[in-house]
């Protein structure tokens, strides 16, 4: 097969990784891809967004199938133009992405379908969405409706921080159009984890589960990032909680996208919360997580190309995805300043000394090329990744290669890994669950 994939990320880093070994891979491009990308596939200077440029170059250059890596395209309608061309799209329909571009759409859908999910309300005026604050007390959780680069999300301890986060999404217009309406939530307590399903119109395959650092500093503090660390598997995430995510929250969520005339076809990315065993859904996103895709990759056995292929087809029948026993671990190296202001064009050395280290794979993030040089060129810029038997060891070999790498001008959490490990020591204390 000919293959494309659409994005520059680590996730995009992790899906070329493991696609490159696929016995049924011809070719493989990227657009626009990084430093790491371009050592696997031939990266193409497309934007990830430029749909029109997209469409013309798989056409032009028979592909076979496009992975679409982030939501923007998606939003942007870039399966739906693939399929009318007669290109095999990984990746939702715009309609049906709007699972992620529109909370509102999402919090309506699992209200509608009985889906486990925070209590809400929707509002395009701010004077009704603070009486709904006034109404329903604090802490409370304040939503941007649409897409805000994952800052759209404030958590209000009080009615004066909730005031001000409505102000700030709606009359200071933070996040653009995407603050035309809030989501007010009850806010959940418990602990985070993040379920994928790949999904092929009709039915769900579970993937492992996986969990992110989403703040950018130790001890989960600090201002929201997109993800500074993954671990695989969760073990907050017990066979029976996904047993119960499965049948409460993925099923009844496909079946009703069917129903409301939008098959979701790709993979579906739960954000959970879990508390006393019941899993609550967060957020649904359209698409793989970053960092949370280098972790799962780390430990997929299966040929990635036929799963994902089979569920653009629209068919998963018969799919089943096997996994390394090992756990994996995948650390971030972030640009100083990130997520604020950073500066770009450092040079990273010693990468190859880090990837020779054994069960090691370093991912590119925000990378490129300068002559012989690898240069920062966004705020994440590396994922390095480990597999061993336990998430303990790996988060020990994620670190030694880190430890390996040159760049001052870059930063990372050193606790990734934390939540898992104390989770599970908990759980053996408890006799597990
Ligand atoms: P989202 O982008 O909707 O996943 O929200 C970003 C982060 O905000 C989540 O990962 C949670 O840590 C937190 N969050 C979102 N909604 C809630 C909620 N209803 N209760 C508690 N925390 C929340
Ligand atoms: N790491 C969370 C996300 O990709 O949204």
């Amino acid at each position: 097969m000919k293959v494309l994939i659409v994005g520059s990320g680590g996730r995009e880093h992790a899906l070329a990784w493991a696609i490159a070994r696929s016995p049924a891979l011809k070719k493989l491009y990227a657009a626009p891809g990084n430093a790491g990308i371009a050592e696997l596939a031939d990266c193409q200077p497309i934007a990830a967004d430029n749909v029109d440029a997209l469409v013309r170059f798989a056409t032009e250059h028979a592909i076979d199938i496009v992975v679409i890596g982030p939501e923007a395209p998606l939003i942007a309608g870039l399966a739906d133009r693939l399929q009318a061309a007669g290109i095999l799209a990984f990746g939702p329909s715009a309609q049906a992405a709007e699972i992620e571009g529109s909370k509102g759409f999402m919090k309506d859908l699992c209200a509608k379908h009985e889906i486990p999910s925070a209590a809400y309300g929707r509002f395009d005026e701010p004077a009704t969405a603070k009486e709904y604050i006034l109404r329903s007390g604090t802490p409370i959780v304040v939503k941007a409706d649409g897409l805000a680069a994952g800052k759209g999300v404030i958590i209000c301890r009080n009615k004066n921080e909730a005031f001000a986060a409505v102000d700030h999404i709606m009359t200071e217009r933070s996040f653009g159009d995407a603050g035309d309406e809030v989501v007010i939530e009850e806010f959940l307590g418990g602990e985070e984890a993040s379920f994928f399903a790949l999904v092929d119109g009709q039915r769900a395959v579970p993937l492992a589960s996986a969990q992110d650092y989403k703040t950018a500093l130790e001890g989960d503090v600090g201002p929201n990032t997109g993800g500074m660390g993954a671990s695989s598997p969760a073990p907050v995430v017990s066979d029976a909680i996904a047993g119960k995510v499965m049948d409460r929250i993925i099923e009844p969520t496909i079946r009703a996208m069917a129903a409301e005339g939008r098959p979701y076809r790709g993979v579906l990315f739960a954000g959970l919360m879990i508390e006393g065993g019941e899993p609550k859904l967060l957020e649904f996103n359209a698409r793989f997580g970053d960092p949370e895709c280098q972790a799962l990759m780390l430990r997929l056995k299966s040929d990635p190309l036929d799963c994902l292929a089979a569920a653009a087809r629209g068919n998963l029948n018969g799919t089943k995805l096997v996994w390394r026993d090992e756990a994996s671990l995948v650390v971030v190296m972030a640009a100083r300043g990130y997520p604020g202001w950073y500066d770009k064009g450092s040079e990273i050395r010693n990468l190859d000394k880090a990837a020779a280290q054994k069960d090691v794979v370093v991912f590119h993030a925000g990378t490129k090329r300068d002559g012989n040089r690898v240069v920062a060129n966004g705020g994440r810029v590396l994922g390095v990744g480990a597999v061993a038997p336990t998430i303990g060891e790996a988060q020990k070999k994620a670190y030694a290669a880190i430890d390996a790498i040159d760049w001052p001008e870059g930063f990372c959490r050193r606790d990734i890994g934390f939540r898992a490990i104390e989770s599970k020591a908990k759980r053996k204390v408890r006799g597990g669950e």
